[in-house]
């Protein structure tokens, strides 16, 4: 069985990651993003195909993060979390420096940058991830707290996107949390579990002659649990 729900206890950070170079480049929100090796300093980051910043990546060879905390201002999200750099510019109207790979960073109010330049890729299905060497990293500022995506999802009341890698689609999980709803029933003489959850037929609608399939007791012997 697999409780999607488990999956929610993962904990993570929201980032800016940006690719591309001072020409062109592009930007997403991201909270797949971690440190992977120390020596080499590497990081990963998972990126949809359809991100358009994944072309950048791929293209440029190279990534920056930029570190979001708890005062992050709404707009950050928005700009870049739920909407493509396919339809306009979406490096305008925010502050951007450019690395030593002339790789576009998100400056705005963050608690840190880092700059990678890819060294593999993996091809997961809908998403890629790149791993990348570090070869900047800065410190701009140490105050609010990093964001967390528990944060965001309890205080800023947000939601994954369709693209995040953990987006879990809402029809989905109300059918999930609908199946662990439904009553179990037990046998008094032998312990015996009938599972709503599983059974083709809800115990309230097996006939009276129907008896436990383990020890033979009768329906009525059975109590909710
Ligand atoms: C909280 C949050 C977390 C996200 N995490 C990821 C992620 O880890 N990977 C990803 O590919 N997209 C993620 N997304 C979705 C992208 O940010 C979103 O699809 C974005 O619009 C892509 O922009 P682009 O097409 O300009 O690259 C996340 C969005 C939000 C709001």
């Amino acid at each position: 069985m697999i409780n999607i729900e488990a999956l929610f206890s993962i904990s993570y950070g929201l980032y800016v990651v940006c690719s591309g170079d001072s020409q062109k480049g592009n930007g997403y929100i991201s909270n797949t993003c971690f440190q992977v090796t120390a020596d080499p300093l590497r990081i990963a980051t998972c990126c949809n195909k359809d991100n358009y910043t994944a072309s950048f990546i791929q293209k440029k060879g190279n990534f920056s993060i930029s570190v979001l905390h708890e005062a992050t201002i709404p707009e950050v999200f928005g700009h870049f979390g739920y909407r493509s750099g396919k339809d306009f510019n979406k490096l305008d109207g925010f502050e951007f420096e450019y690395g030593a790979l002339d790789t576009p960073i998100f400056i705005q109010d963050v608690l840190a940058t880092i700059e990678c330049k890819v060294i593999q890729t993996v091809d997961l299905g809908t998403h890629l991830m790149f791993i990348g060497d570090v070869v900047g990293a800065q410190v701009l500022q140490d105050q609010p707290d990093p964001m967390t995506y528990l944060f965001y999802k309890k205080v800023k009341k947000g939601v994954a996107p369709k693209n995040a890698p953990t987006y879990v689609d809402p029809e989905k999980l109300k059918a999930q949390q609908q199946t662990q709803s439904l009553p179990k029933y037990k046998c008094a003489a032998c312990g015996y579990i009938y599972d709503d959850a599983v059974e083709e037929v809800p115990f309230e609608d097996l006939p009276d002659d129907w008896i436990c399939p383990t020890c033979g007791s009768e329906k009525e012997d059975f109590y909710k649990i």
